[in-house]
């Protein structure tokens, strides 16, 4: 696929979407960001030159709504996704029923290339959220066999939830959880590797990459403790790092589950039980041809605002 297309992302306001939205300007691409709230996608306009991004609203409980938007795309990317359920909002509709519809609506518009992204590990982990995932990505295959899945480990880069929430909770707490005592192995990766990802996916003239599925790990495997020790060394705080044994654990997610917007919850405590790292001989990067970044020459740019005395407290750099 060349420049000069149109290319919808689902989902495309979060902080996934905003990386390869900034991406795909650059290389060209038209883009369409389908959006519940087309005021959260307005933003990202200012990613390209006049009127190349385009913020569209979409209504998912209307299939409608969603083939108006694909019509006349190229390529569709699928970002919609949440971390926890809330009412309706449940991981059955955003991980199996919405990525259906997409998948449909983009064999009857004839849309040459679909990324899903789906997320690492979720044959293995008994959690809700991995279970809903790989059911959507069976849904996916069913309807539009030649997707392509993208599966990453927890992504780091401007903007992320999880390395953001770790560092601002260390500004405050005198100690830091350590669930299941911090084994649980992760292979963080870099959000702009994934966005050269989706670029080389789109820009692909054959098949290559199509009906295939992309584990996505970076560099580095790390405990959940050595990702603690990585953060406070790099925010420069000192904190003590306490062993929540699984059960309290699990209660802890019960109940800070119930806050309207919870930082931890039963299912992410379940999902902690098993090591998010990518297996060997399964295709990836490499197969990619991209080379994906450490966390040391990211994390410096944008986690120094989380220092004792801000982003110029080291002399060196004031
Ligand atoms: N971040 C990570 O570490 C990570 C790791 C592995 C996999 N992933 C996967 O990567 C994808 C993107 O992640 P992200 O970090 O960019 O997430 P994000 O910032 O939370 O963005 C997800 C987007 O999904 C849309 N959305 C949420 N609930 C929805 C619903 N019920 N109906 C329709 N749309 C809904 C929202 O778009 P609107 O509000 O604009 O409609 C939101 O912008 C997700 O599928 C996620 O599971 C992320």
């Amino acid at each position: 696929m060349t420049q000069n297309k149109t290319i919808c992302i689902f989902g495309g306001s979060g902080f996934l979407g905003k990386n390869i939205t900034q991406e795909l300007a650059r290389a060209g691409y038209r883009i369409k960001i389908a959006t519940r709230i087309p005021e959260s996608a307005y933003e990202l306009k200012t990613y390209g030159t006049v009127g190349q991004i385009v913020a569209c609203q979409c209504n998912y409980n209307d299939p409608e709504s969603i083939d108006k938007i694909i019509k006349g795309c190229d390529g569709v990317i699928n970002l919609v996704g949440i971390l926890f359920e809330k009412g309706k909002n449940n991981f059955k509709r955003a991980h199996v029923d919405i990525p259906s519809l997409i998948a449909q609506s983009c064999v009857d518009s004839d849309v040459q290339k679909f990324i899903h992204v789906s997320a690492l590990g979720i044959n293995s982990s008994i959690s809700k959220y991995a279970k809903s995932k790989l059911e959507g990505e069976k849904a996916i295959k069913e309807i539009y066999p030649n997707a392509t899945f993208l599966r990453p480990s927890v992504i780091f880069g401007a903007g992320d939830s999880f390395f953001n929430m770790f560092a601002k909770l260390a500004t405050f707490l005198p100690a830091l959880p350590l669930i299941g005592g911090g084994k649980t192995k992760f292979q963080p990766v870099y959000v702009g590797d994934i966005a050269d990802a989706t670029i080389k996916i789109l820009a692909r003239p054959d098949d290559e990459y199509e009906g295939r599925t992309y584990h996505l790990g970076g560099p580095d495997v790390v405990s959940f403790k050595e990702i603690y020790e990585i953060l406070l060394k790099e925010i420069n705080r000192d904190r003590k790092l306490v062993n929540v044994p699984w059960p309290i654990a699990k209660l802890q997610g019960a109940f800070i589950g119930l806050l309207p917007k919870p930082p931890l919850t039963l299912d992410q405590v379940r999902s902690l039980k098993k090591d998010n790292i990518v297996k060997e001989g399964a295709r990836g990067f490499e197969d990619l041809q991209i080379t994906p970044t450490a966390m040391e020459t990211i994390l410096p740019l944008y986690l120094a605002c989380y220092k004792r005395g801000g982003r110029f407290c080291d002399k060196k750099t004031a």
